[in-house]
């Protein structure tokens, strides 16, 4: 039997496979490649950058939940003048699509961020529009449209490579963000972000992240990002990098079949470094399976009642 094509297409980058890694959950990869070899991965979204270096907010900042976590990180990174001198150079020696993930605090800082990587040559940047944990710019930008769209001009004419723009789960109808960043030229969307949460500590009555809230992710939230990404892929020609809950390929087909063309795995590889690795061998024996020829045959394949 031939093995089915694992190539995948997002808005003209074109990806070995169909795995990549979340933002945030695999930093700038230097961590998870004393594991395996990062040449591995379609992919790696990089750990969010910031015009300025970044400490991020106070500890505890992760906390365990039902089939996931809570984490109010904040955007920790070194920023990205320090990202294109020091890591972009470690990521290049790899066969990898390096994406960079972006967050602003004006849409003038999304522009100058997308002109430097751009210029340093990052196959495709990741617009964040939708970080529940910073207070300016963040959430704002991906909970408005008119915002939304404002920042998605805005890396658009200051981009010389695809920009991808991340929404948030935190709206009523992500339908409607999906369009007006659409309307606004970008040339691909991921989602989801991570959905608003807390817990509590019903002895001391604090809530357990120091930032009182944060944005759950893993297996919990699989179901909300399957629905949104068919909402989207309805609404919406444009290509999707779906993600929210993957920890196996079952969850990757899902999120394929309900429209992406690409998944990215984010927090299953704190449990198992591998498991972007593992998730892409059992999409290619799920395609066997299937007798598909390419695992570009899911994409948007779902059959609805
Ligand atoms: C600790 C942590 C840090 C994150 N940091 C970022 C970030 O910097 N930028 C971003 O766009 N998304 C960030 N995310 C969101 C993930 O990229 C992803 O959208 C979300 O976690 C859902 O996928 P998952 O359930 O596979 O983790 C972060 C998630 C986690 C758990």
């Amino acid at each position: 039997m031939t093995e089915p094509c694992m190539k995948v297409n997002l808005a003209g980058v074109e990806l070995k496979s169909p795995v990549v890694v979340a933002s945030g959950t695999f930093g700038f990869g230097r961590e998870y490649g004393q594991f395996y070899d990062l040449s591995e991965l379609g992919g790696i979204c990089v750990k969010g950058l910031t015009a300025q270096r970044r400490e991020g907010n106070p500890a505890p900042r992760i906390a365990e939940t039902p089939m996931g976590i809570l984490n109010s990180v904040g955007l920790q990174n070194p920023g990205v003048d320090a990202f294109i001198a020091e890591e972009l150079p470690f990521l290049r020696q790899y066969d990898v699509k390096v994406i960079a993930n972006i967050s602003g605090n004006t849409p003038e800082e999304y522009g100058e961020m997308c002109e430097k990587l751009s210029a340093a040559g990052v196959d495709m940047i990741e617009v964040n529009i939708s970080c529940p944990n910073v207070k300016a710019g963040g959430l704002a930008y991906g909970t408005k449209p008119e915002l939304a769209a404002e920042v998605t001009h805005m890396a658009k004419s200051h981009s010389t490579v695809p920009v991808m723009v991340k929404l948030s789960p935190n709206v009523t109808d992500i339908t409607e963000i999906a369009r007006a960043v659409a309307d606004a030229g970008a040339d691909a969307l991921s989602l989801i972000n991570t959905l608003r949460g807390m817990r509590i500590d019903i002895n001391t009555r604090r809530p357990i992240l120091k930032m009182n809230t944060g944005g759950l992710s893993g297996p919990a939230v699989l179901p909300v990002a399957v629905r949104m990404v068919w909402e989207v892929a309805q609404a919406v020609n444009l290509p999707i990098l779906g993600m929210g809950g993957v920890s196996k390929a079952d969850d990757a087909a899902q999120l394929m079949l309900a429209g992406a063309s690409a998944v990215a795995v984010g927090t299953a590889c704190f449990a198992d470094p591998y498991t972007p690795v593992k998730v892409r061998d059992g999409l290619k024996e799920l395609a066997q399976a299937q007798g598909l020829e390419s695992i570009a045959q899911l994409t948007g394949g779902v059959r609805p009642w």
